[in-house]
């Protein structure tokens, strides 16, 4: 879908569906969504009458017009309360339209800029946030379907957002390509996890990081199986050498032009399938296992956008991708590993593999001691039983970092969560005989265990490691999207490189 701007009345734009807004409990409707009513002879506000529309955030209400206006319908989209409303606000209401608009059939789709005027919203961030999530709410997988290639696809192909105000057109212009930028690069994520194991391989992975690197103009290395075992990645090896599929160790470079600000890593588990390996998991939570190189299709994704962005940070990404599976080759509970610093981790379970891989991952980039360690990672079912699949949970070993990050997510609308950490907390994985243990205390703190695990490895580098098992996944379709995998993290990510 194009989205394009146009300084012009609403009331005069030509579409199929024009999309106007009221905040909660108006009656007598004002500004553009006024001009609307008054062009209809007050159609508008006799329907909202009749139809008892409240107003609720992300509620719609389709008017037909009958020819007194260009447009063929109206959808009037709830804004909510008026002393609530914010950028998240914004984000629900434009996702909820242009899905109604999808369900009447628009082709050609014109809207008002949500908050822009009334709502006091910064026009760009306003046009941003639009942009972005119409874009993801209109997102389908659908290469593995088959369908009638001669039936054209019904698609909305170009949302108009209409502006009067001329000083408002460059901010609003600035922020539809960066929504736009944003939107693609999670669309790109959403793919990536959405792919099947079968195809979706380390190889793969690694191929498509030497595509994003390619059109970005970025430095990229990936390591084999010989070049890791020179590196002594021994614990990221343990959990690949049950897989039939090589392993693929990723490293991709952003420098800025001028000297950069800082070194930011970022690090995504990626494991593109979780089997639970010889601690085999139930075939329940198995389904889903394919989305267990989420972090790594996020900051995958985010290094996709670099080109365009340019942020003044140098950016070091890292992916340690594998399968994990069981084999007669597999890793075994009870098994010692030496990670590439040394340390020793005794395996209590093969299915706490991520944290496995991530010690490996962060060694690695320590090396090169980077200013700040951001990593991304589907860790724990904990996580998910702790903060659902609304917010992610984040553990740091830097409070201030941590603030960053959690404000730079919840801006961008993936919620953010901090879980302790505690010296209480590190006790728990003490091993009898290495150095660590990869699981914790049983049925406790499981996200936090996963957390004191990789701070092992950080070695007093600002770190912060947001468990994203929740939010990558949602198991019903929302505003936003499909069920399935949702490409959480590129927002929080891009927001916090360019921004912070
Ligand atoms: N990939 C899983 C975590 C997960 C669970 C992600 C559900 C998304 C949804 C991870 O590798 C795992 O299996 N963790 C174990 C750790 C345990 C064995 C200490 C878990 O959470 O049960
Ligand atoms: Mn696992
Ligand atoms: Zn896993």
């Amino acid at each position: 879908m194009k989205v394009i701007l146009k300084n012009q009345k609403l009331e005069n734009a030509a579409c199929d569906a024009l999309i106007i807004n009221l905040f909660e409990g108006v009656k007598t409707p004002s500004g553009v969504t006024g001009a609307i009513d008054e062009a209809l002879d007050g159609l508008v506000k006799k329907i909202i009458k009749e139809e008892d529309f409240k107003g609720k955030l992300g509620s719609t209400l389709v008017i037909r017009t009958n020819g007194e206006i260009p447009a063929k319908k109206v959808i009037v989209v709830g804004l909510g309360e008026e002393e609530k409303f914010n950028l998240a606000a914004v984000r629900k209401a434009s996702a909820a339209a242009i899905r109604q608009a999808k369900r009447e059939k628009a082709k050609t789709v014109c809207t008002i800029l949500h908050g822009a005027s009334i709502g006091k919203i910064d026009p760009y961030d306003a046009a941003q946030a639009a942009t972005e999530v119409s874009q993801l709410a209109l997102y389908e997988f659908d290469k593995y379907k088959s369908r009638d290639k001669n039936e054209p696809r019904k698609e909305i192909q170009t949302l108009i957002i209409t502006e009067i105000d001329k000083s408002k057109i460059k901010d609003i212009e600035a922020g539809i390509k960066r929504g736009n930028l944003i939107a693609r690069a999670q669309k790109l994520a959403r793919d990536l996890v959405t792919e099947p194991a079968l195809s979706a391989t380390p190889t793969k992975l690694a191929n498509v990081a030497k595509q994003v690197a390619k059109e970005n103009r970025l430095k990229i290395k990936v390591l084999d199986r010989e070049a890791c075992k020179k590196l002594k990645m021994g614990a990221f090896l343990a959990v690949a050498q049950g897989s039939d599929e090589p392993p693929k160790f990723i490293e991709i470079k952003y420098t800025p032009k001028r000297k950069p600000k800082k070194h930011v890593a970022i690090v995504g588990k990626g494991i593109t399938f979780d089997s639970g390996g010889l601690s085999l998991k139930p075939a329940g939570s198995m389904e889903t296992m394919k989305d267990d190189m989420s972090g790594a299709a996020a900051v995958i994704s985010a290094m996709s956008t670099m080109k365009e962005l340019q942020p003044d940070v140098a950016i070091t990404m890292i992916v340690a991708a594998t399968e994990n599976m069981p084999s007669g080759k597999a890793y075994r509970p009870g098994d010692v590993v030496r990670a590439m610093n040394g340390k020793t981790i005794e395996i209590l379970n093969t299915d706490a593999e991520g944290r496995v891989t991530l010690a490996d991952a962060v060694s690695y980039v320590v090396r090169q001691k980077p200013d700040e360690i951001i990593d991304l990672a589907t860790l724990t079912g904990a996580c998910v039983v702790a903060l659902g699949d609304t917010s992610n949970g984040v553990m740091t070993n830097d409070q201030k970092l941590a603030d960053k990050i959690i404000k730079a997510g919840n801006e961008a609308g993936e919620r953010m969560w901090q879980l302790p950490l505690y010296d209480e907390d590190r006790e728990k994985i003490k091993s009898d005989i290495a150095d660590m243990i990869n699981t914790g205390s049983k049925g406790k703190s499981g996200a936090q265990n996963g957390g004191v695990f990789i701070e092992k490895f950080v070695n007093d580098i600002p770190w912060v490691h947001i468990d994203i098992a929740g939010p990558s996944w949602i198991d019903k379709e929302n505003e936003y999207g499909p069920k399935g995998p949702t490409g959480v993290g590129v927002r929080t990510l891009i927001n916090y490189l360019t921004n912070y």
